[in-house]
């Protein structure tokens, strides 16, 4: 079998990694397998950083797709990558995730009859507004192999007419990377990374990442994080590495952040897990960072109204807190009293997620 294996924008990175390994060390000779990057993120900081850091190796195809609208990104990512499948006729393609190049390239190779398989299928935040709640519905609805990571994920796939047999509860390949990662990480001299002299600084911090649209395109929303953001550090210093989208928006909305917050560029998985780990808490947007602060046992903030992955709080160590300045505020206070959430990890979130998938993709 003739596999493409498909990554382009940052949090695939962390999903395709362990998959790759798991391809690496499945020498039955049944797989032939290629990497295609799409080039959705193309920064050296959100891209090749992570391939080197991660160990993935050079891709096979680069689709060089850059930023744009979702329609241009999207359709730029669609016409480079029919090309490619047109010409190799791999007989599967592997997408992670729910990002425009999961979208994409699904639409693509299901379309020239072109086998799909989707790992993290059937999260649901049930809140079409956002970009990737429509790129997880379409990618699952096409999908012929979909790998789950949580028994909810089965439930709504099963409630949207997927047939039952095409549905794999494999547990999480990102846990799988974080797993690994966090072993390596007790190898590495911590001097070797650049954030190394603040981290001596600081023992008792919060980490804080913020990217979606919702929030961060918007001034008032942005302005009232910020505001709270400012008002928290004032407590507890606050590390804070900027997405591209976000330092963009705090520019042109002319927002300052308080010189008790630690601003960063995008930091690397590894540097960006070394100041994590050891964070009293994580407030976030990202959608991984909820999974991997539940996988180690970190208290979490989640700054949106809903998320796509309810075990994280059902089982996990995260709560929803909203998107306003005042509730981030309150949730801050309750967790200084003391109020603090325990979790467990769920069920095969064991770091084998990926050669569970290899095993199923090595039968078909
Ligand atoms: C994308 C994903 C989102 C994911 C996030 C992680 C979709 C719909 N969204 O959002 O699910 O959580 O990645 O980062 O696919 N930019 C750069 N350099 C880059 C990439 C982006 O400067 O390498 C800037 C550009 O100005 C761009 C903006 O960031 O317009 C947004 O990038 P884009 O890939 O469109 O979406 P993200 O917000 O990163």
């Amino acid at each position: 079998m003739r596999l493409f294996l498909i990554a382009g924008a940052r949090p695939n990175f962390m999903k395709i990694a362990p998959i790759v390994r798991a391809l690496r060390s499945h020498t039955d000779g049944i797989i032939d397998w290629e990497l295609v990057h799409t080039g959705q993120h193309y920064d050296h900081k959100m891209s090749a950083t992570f391939f080197q850091d991660l160990d993935i190796p050079e891709p096979d195809y680069f689709l060089d797709a850059g930023s744009g609208s979702h329609a241009q990104q999207t359709a730029k990512i669609m016409i480079r990558f029919e090309e490619i499948c047109v010409k190799q006729r791999p007989d599967l393609i592997v997408v992670v995730g729910d990002v425009n190049s999961t979208l994409a390239c699904s639409i693509v190779a299901k379309k020239i009859g072109i086998k799909v398989a989707h790992v993290e299928a059937g999260l649901r935040s049930f809140d079409r507004t956002m970009p990737e709640e429509i790129n997880r519905i379409v990618t699952d609805a096409i999908s012929d192999y979909l790998f789950t990571t949580e028994k909810t994920a089965n439930d709504n796939l099963i409630k949207e007419g997927v047939p039952k047999e095409n549905i794999h509860f494999v547990g999480h390949v990102m846990v799988d990377n974080l797993l690994y990662q966090k072993d390596r990480l007790q190898n590495i001299d911590p001097a070797e990374f650049s954030t190394y002299r603040y981290k001596q600084e600081y023992t008792r911090y919060i980490f804080l990442t913020l990217h979606r649209p919702a929030v961060v395109d918007n001034k008032e929303s942005l302005s009232d994080i910020v505001e709270s953001i400012n008002r928290i550090s004032q407590e507890t210093p606050i590390i804070f590495p900027v997405h591209p989208r976000t330092k963009k928006m705090l520019n042109s909305f002319g927002l300052k952040l308080s010189n008790k917050i630690l601003e960063l560029p995008p930091l690397n998985f590894k540097e960006s897990l070394f100041w994590w780990k050891d964070a009293i808490f994580v407030m976030t947007d990202s959608g991984g960072l909820q999974e991997e602060t539940t996988a180690l046992g970190i208290p979490c903030f989640t700054l949106r109204d809903n998320t796509e992955r309810p075990i994280t709080v059902t089982e996990g160590t995260n709560t929803i807190v909203g998107t306003k300045g005042i509730a981030l505020w309150n949730a801050y206070r309750d967790f200084m009293t003391e109020n603090i959430k325990k979790g467990h990890v769920p069920e095969l979130w064991d770091g084998r997620s990926a050669e569970r998938i290899v095993n199923i993709l090595s039968h078909i």
